[in-house]
């Protein structure tokens, strides 16, 4: 018998429901081909919960999470929030799953489409074939760490977090790094501020520790500022990118401008514990919420990452990303990715011709 997959799937904010259900498209293609069963459980996050229910995270839907195999999330965030009380914003309810069902490990794949190296703001030789696995720490760090608030003292008003990791914390990302490094090209880069920064000392110490257990990986450290710049002049130095969570929220961002468009990072947040979750890099973009405009590739690619982590469909995983370049090559797109000569699509068009294009 065929078996059933359960998803809980959080659309969020703004076009986080957009993209969502291009995503389901994707699945229900992925089922009608396959004989697989993938049942659909919807919750509410972030905004979207904060109207019905006064609180971006409801039990009910860590609840729903929780009991699912993988968890399929839109975007959370719209500025009508932004004067809410910093507690019950949209954007905790994205870090409150994260932790909840800690997910550590955050996979944020750069890989540049031939079809789209015009796309790119950057010159074609340097970002043709640009294919990078970004490893960012995702429940550490100064998102996370104690004491952080803002306080007045002597007069004035003081804010501060705490830039914090332990060396558990260290270990397990570096292992997941080295073992992806394994199964790719055995290139793997630290990226830290060592020269700075305590934390990042122990980062690279211990980055250092879990190096022994893969000798035949190449490692190489740098210094977070320099990857920054790296990354634009000579993106293809590098193959594998392990960091601590905000250096890696801003490289990720920053990577995804090589590969064309911030609609086509997908991500996976793994665990080693229960489900994963899967969700676009992007934000919620409320100003393009249900306009049918904006590009639902991460979101489609973070399907194929949940078929391939959480399903070990990796077959299936595969005919979702040919069906994608094969849609791109075709010359559809949307407008973020739009060159000259190729045809301007919708959200929902983009999502029906990649399940078409999968059947
Ligand atoms: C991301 C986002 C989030 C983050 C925000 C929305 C909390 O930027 O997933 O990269 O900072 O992690
Ligand atoms: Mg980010």
């Amino acid at each position: 018998m065929a078996n059933t997959y359960k998803i809980a799937v959080l659309p969020g904010d703004g076009i986080g429901p957009d993209v969502i259900e291009q995503g389901i498209k994707t699945l229900n293609a992925i089922s009608e081909k396959f004989g697989h069963k993938f049942e659909y459980n919807y919750g509410l996050i972030g905004g979207a919960a904060i109207d019905e229910t006064g609180v971006p995270l409801p039990d009910e839907t860590l609840e729903l999470a929780k009991s699912s195999d993988a968890v399929f999330l839109g975007a959370v965030g719209d500025w009508k929030y932004d004067t809410l009380d910093p507690a019950i914003r949209p954007e905790k309810a994205l870090l409150g799953i994260r932790k909840a069902l800690g997910l550590f490990a955050n996979l944020r794949p750069a890989v540049m489409y031939d079809e789209l190296v015009s796309s790119s703001t950057l010159k074609e030789e340097f970002v043709k074939g640009v294919d990078i696995m970004i490893v960012r720490e995702l429940t550490g760090d100064v998102y996370f760490g104690e004491p952080k608030g803002i306080e007045e003292r002597n007069g004035q008003k003081v804010g501060f977090n705490n830039m914090i990791y332990q060396e558990y914390e260290v270990e397990r990302i570096a292992k997941i790094a080295f073992e992806i490094a394994m199964k790719r090209n055995k290139k793997l880069c630290s990226v830290d501020k060592a020269n700075v920064l305590d934390v990042s000392r122990l980062w690279r110490e211990v980055v250092i520790r879990v190096s022994k257990d893969y000798p035949e990986v190449e490692l190489s450290h740098m210094y977070v500022d320099n990857a920054a710049m790296q990354l634009i002049r000579n993106p293809k130095q590098f193959d594998v990118m392990v960091t601590g969570n905000i250096f890696g929220d801003i490289l990720s961002d920053e990577a995804s401008m090589l590969i064309g468009s911030l609609g086509m990072l997908a991500s996976a947040s793994l665990t080693d514990k229960g489900p994963a979750m899967y969700e676009p890099s992007h934000g919620s973009a409320p100003d393009l919420k249900g306009q049918d405009k904006v590009n639902p590739i991460a979101t489609i690619m973070s399907v194929a990452m949940m078929l391939k982590y959480s399903f070990n469909l990796d077959k299936e995983a595969d005919v979702v990303e040919k069906a994608v370049k094969e849609v791109l090559k075709s010359g559809y797109r949307t407008f973020d990715i739009m060159s000259e000569g190729q045809t301007l699509i919708g959200t929902s068009e983009m999502g029906n011709l990649i399940a078409k294009k999968i059947l």
